[in-house]
């Protein structure tokens, strides 16, 4: 029998971080993130007995400045299913939108094309033009998204994402975090 675990990365017990980090490796051929990003990000976590099915995570990603305003969001981060094409990774997604819908707080991230269809299913909007308008400052470096990722979004109730669409010759600041 599967459930849910909700927990702060630096609650991660040492079997989780090892399972996270094999899955990160495996997928994506990055390491574990750094401490500051562990302390930053919710892992939301399916598991049967010890092992995870499924993963995904919710990164504190502020201040975000676009047009003047100051936004609060959250990134999403490290979607994985371990067991692929069972539901396990609509459950994480599910779940973590309904997170974002309970607290109010929008939630952004960033996919490859092909996963489209699946944060769709998972009750996503997606935006498939406006990720060129999101910088990361990083010293005097301006980084963009180079390789054609979408937007998948759930919005609050500051209609970040609406106000972004709206004003598509706009850039949007977001801080140095590892969102794409
Ligand atoms: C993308 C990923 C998380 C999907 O997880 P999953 O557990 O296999 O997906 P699910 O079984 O929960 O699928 C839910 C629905 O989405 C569909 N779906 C899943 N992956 C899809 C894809 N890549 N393209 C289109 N549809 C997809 C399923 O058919 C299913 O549809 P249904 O509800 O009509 O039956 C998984 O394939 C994965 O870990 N990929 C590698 C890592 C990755 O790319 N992560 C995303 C980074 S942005």
């Amino acid at each position: 029998m599967s459930k849910l675990l909700v927990k702060k990365g630096l609650e991660l017990a040492e079997t989780e971080l090892t399972q996270i980090k094999e899955s990160l490796q495996r997928e994506f051929k990055v390491p574990l993130p750094s401490g500051k990003q562990l302390s930053n990000t919710l892992f939301f976590l399916l598991v049967d007995k010890d092992e995870i099915l499924a993963m995904g995570g919710l990164l504190k990603t502020e201040p975000v400045i676009f047009n003047g305003e100051r936004f609060r969001l959250l990134g999403f981060v490290n979607v994985i299913a371990n067991d692929k094409g069972k539901g396990y990774g609509k459950a994480i997604m599910t779940n973590m939108k309904e997170y974002l819908v309970t607290q109010n707080i929008t939630g952004i991230g960033f996919c490859k094309p092909e996963n489209k269809d699946f944060y769709e299913k998972c009750g996503f909007s997606i935006n498939t033009t406006s990720t060129p308008q999101f910088i990361c400052q990083k010293g005097d470096k301006r980084i963009k998204n180079e390789d054609g990722q979408y937007i998948f979004y759930h919005d609050s109730s500051d209609n970040f994402m609406k106000k972004v669409l709206d004003n598509p010759g706009k850039d949007v600041y977001i801080p140095p975090e590892n969102l794409w």
